[in-house]
């Protein structure tokens, strides 16, 4: 099939190379010329697993091209929306001039027949008000949330656990999910759920999703902040209730919280929108779960100032991590970063470093210094504090190395990752969330 793909971004670009991937013809848009040029010539501009091969194949396939130009979409069956809703500045809804501003100028060049399939995550009402200008045009609007996790991003496109589409009541509804079933053939064909459903529930299955998982997050977090009171280990309270099927141990990590471009974000354009309908009751807790989260950066950063004796000032910190999940270069919103920025303003010498996201974190944060090198950061270091569980912290850094290179004996864990045992015994002091 002939596909479109408006917004190259982390979604867009990732759902036009998989879509290619998977056989269609596809063309990416984007009002970047500098991304379009990058995308055009193979290279991925941020780093997503298998997303770089996929592109360059694509590409040389003669199936996958990008432009800035919107005519470029003629012919093509399905055009998706995959531009950005960022937060809106002063305020925590979702901005949605991006969406608004693609479905206008996509209008032009809409042949009756064709679908138009929103993946952005939107308030809930954005799809109703969009087809109002989409359905004149003879095309048909459905929603088609994605729930692709960064790192991830190339497998979960090709092979989603379920595929959700909001269609419009009546037979152009049923006839658009089954050209959507088309598009997503290798994952229909190996029986992947397929929700066929109205538009705000396919748009608040988005936003529920998110805010399930921020809050199972936070949950775990706030359990971390009782732990820490009266001297229990979360890490062993997750793995013991996390034995429930009911509950489950996954995104039952307790450490320093959620960031992103997603979770932070998404909750807040949900409390915004439950308000505007009246229902701010309804997702108050999501303002606790959010609470939750900031505060446990906080903590990060007491248990630094704790396990240097009161004061960071002038102390030299090696900060392992600064993306904000590891298999990303991703920094918004990040945890680690944030952790590493209040220590610089406690008068701290920070010193970052991370595997993929230090360009983009020295362009946040030039104030910082950072070393591509683990261990030139970890070098007369006074404390080290891990904050993105990356492997090379993780699994591939011992006690004893670090003890060469280090000069003081202070490990603060901000995502729980390490062996205690392992440090303390090597003679460090290892200070964890919510584990004694
Ligand atoms: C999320 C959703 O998972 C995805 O379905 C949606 O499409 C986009 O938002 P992503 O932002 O890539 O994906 O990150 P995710 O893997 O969900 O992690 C979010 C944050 O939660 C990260 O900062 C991560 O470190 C943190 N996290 C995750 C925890 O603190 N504890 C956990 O147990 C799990």
């Amino acid at each position: 099939m002939r596909l479109s793909v408006i917004g190259c971004g982390y979604l867009g670009a990732v759902h036009a190379a998989a879509m290619a991937s998977i056989g269609h013809d596809v063309v990416g848009i984007d009002v970047d010329a500098e991304k379009v040029g990058s995308l055009s010539r193979g290279e991925a501009p941020f780093f997503e697993p298998q997303l770089q091969e996929i592109l360059q194949a694509g590409l040389e396939s003669g199936r996958l091209s990008f432009s800035t130009d919107m005519s470029s979409v003629r012919g093509a069956a399905v055009h998706f929306i995959g531009v950005g809703t960022p937060q809106q500045a002063g305020g925590y809804a979702a901005d949605l001039r991006y969406v608004d501003g693609a479905v206008s100028e996509l209008l032009p060049y809409l042949q009756p027949g064709d679908i138009v399939a929103g993946k952005s995550t939107v308030p809930v009402g954005t799809a109703a008000r969009l087809a109002e200008l989409v359905t004149p045009t003879g095309a048909t609007l459905v929603w088609n949330p994605e729930f692709l996790r960064e790192g991830w991003a190339v497998q979960d496109t090709i092979d989603p656990d379920r595929l959700v589409t909001g269609v419009p009541s009546g037979p152009e509804g049923a006839v658009a999910a089954d050209v959507l079933r088309k598009v997503y053939h290798p994952a229909v064909a190996k029986g992947t759920p397929f929700i066929v459903t109205d538009y705000a529930t396919a748009e608040l299955v988005k936003v529920a999703a998110n805010a399930f998982l921020a809050t199972k997050i936070s949950f775990i977090n706030a359990m971390a902040e009782i732990s820490e009171t009266v001297g229990a280990d979360v890490t062993q309270l997750a793995d013991a209730i996390g034995h429930d099927p009911r509950i489950g141990r996954r995104f039952l990590g307790a450490g320093i919280g959620f960031g992103g471009g997603c979770l932070p974000k998404d909750i807040r354009a949900f409390a915004a929108r439950a308000e505007e309908l009246g229902r701010r009751e309804s997702v108050n807790f999501l303002r606790e779960v959010d609470a939750i989260n900031l505060r446990r950066r906080e903590r990060a950063v007491q248990l630094v100032v704790e396990g240097l004796g009161g004061a960071v000032y002038g102390k030299r910190i090696a900060v392992l991590g600064a993306a904000f999940k590891p298999h990303s270069d991703d920094v918004r919103d990040s945890p680690a970063l944030d952790v590493a920025v209040r220590l610089h303003g406690l008068g701290a010498e920070v010193v970052v470093t991370d595997p993929e996201a230090l360009h983009n974190a020295r362009a946040l944060h030039p104030q910082l210094t950072y070393f591509e090198d683990r261990d030139e950061a970890l070098r007369g270091s006074d404390a080290v504090v891990v904050v993105t569980e990356w492997d090379q912290y993780r699994r591939e850094m011992s006690p004893a190395e670090v003890s060469d290179l280090a000069s003081g004996r202070v490990i603060v864990d901000g995502r729980n990752c390490l062996d205690p045992s392992a440090w303390r015994s090597a003679g460090w002091t290892y200070l964890g969330m919510g584990r004694p």
